[in-house]
């Protein structure tokens, strides 16, 4: 479910802001993403000026481990990723300070020129390896939409994956494509990532790639020629699944397109067969 945004700071919010990065001189809502209570961008600091965007959530969220773990990732994925400045919880909230970044949400139309500088910072990332900290693994995320336990073998590996495609967590700056929001970041196979942008390029439907065309796309990720066939079958068989549970408990238009896209990838991927 989408998480509303509060579009005035509440006082116990900017106390914390104003305790890590000065008095607060201007802010506005950050538009975009759909799981922060609290997206903005805040400048602080009368004598030197600093701007940084403000994550939040209140501390009985039932995602709010999720800021935990983008806190701990951050210092790992510093080439990909805004610096993170300080991480609070107190007084009912949970906030992160990050370093704003300047830029536009990546546009996935086919030939769009993002989709080069996309696949090159996915490229970075994929030469990581997973960081010694605690994440999920894609095989537990799966694990309830599998047809049976053996098929999670192929979402297994070490690799570090960010898996929340979604075209507002990659912002497209002067210096390339730099990725945000690392709340679901996981470990398992290498080639899943590409798989799951794939997943988005689809989501655009109507004037968005075929199946075809989005894995000739995803196919400029490193990963990609290590992906078995029945790996992605299996993956797509999952994504329907998943998509098609998230629509009916939330019914908006992006989580129908996002169903419509995962149905398209199946069927592409059973009539290759
Ligand atoms: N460091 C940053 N600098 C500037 N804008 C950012 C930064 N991080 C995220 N954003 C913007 O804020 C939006 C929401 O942030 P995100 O971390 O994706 O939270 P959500 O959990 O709400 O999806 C993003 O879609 C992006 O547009
Ligand atoms: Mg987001």
């Amino acid at each position: 479910m989408p998480t509303p945004r509060i579009t005035e700071l509440p006082d116990a919010v900017r106390a914390l802001i104003e305790k890590n990065s000065g008095p607060i001189t201007d802010m506005g809502t950050v538009h975009g993403g759909y799981n922060s209570s609290i997206a903005a961008c805040v400048r602080t600091g009368r004598r030197s000026p600093h701007t940084l965007f403000v994550k939040g959530l209140p501390l009985d969220h039932p995602r709010v481990w999720t800021q935990a773990r983008e806190a701990k990732i951050n210092p790992h994925v510093r080439d990909l990723t805004p610096a993170l400045h300080w991480y609070e919880e107190a007084d009912g909230w949970s906030l992160l300070g990050f370093e704003y970044v300047e830029g536009d949400h990546a546009d996935y139309t086919p030939g769009a020129s993002d989709l080069s500088q996309i696949s090159a910072t996915m490229g970075q990332l994929a030469r990581l390896r997973a960081p010694g900290v605690e994440l999920k693994t894609m095989t537990d995320r799966y694990r309830t939409y599998v047809e049976s336990p053996a098929e999670l073998k192929w979402f297994e590996g070490d690799s570090l994956l960010h898996t929340d495609w979604n075209p507002h967590n990659v912002i497209i700056t002067k210096a390339g494509a730099v990725l945000v929001d690392w709340a679901w970041a996981s470990t398992g196979a290498a080639w899943i990532d590409s798989a799951l942008w794939l997943l988005w390029l689809l989501w655009l439907i109507a004037d968005g790639h075929t199946a075809a065309q989005a894995e000739s796309v995803a196919a400029t990720h490193p990963a990609w020629k290590s992906a078995p066939s029945a790996g992605l079958d299996t993956l797509a068989r999952v994504q329907e699944r998943l998509w098609d549970s998230i629509a009916e408990q939330s019914p908006d238009n992006w989580s129908q397109t996002m169903k419509a896209a995962a149905r398209a990838w199946n069927t592409h991927r059973q009539s290759q067969d």
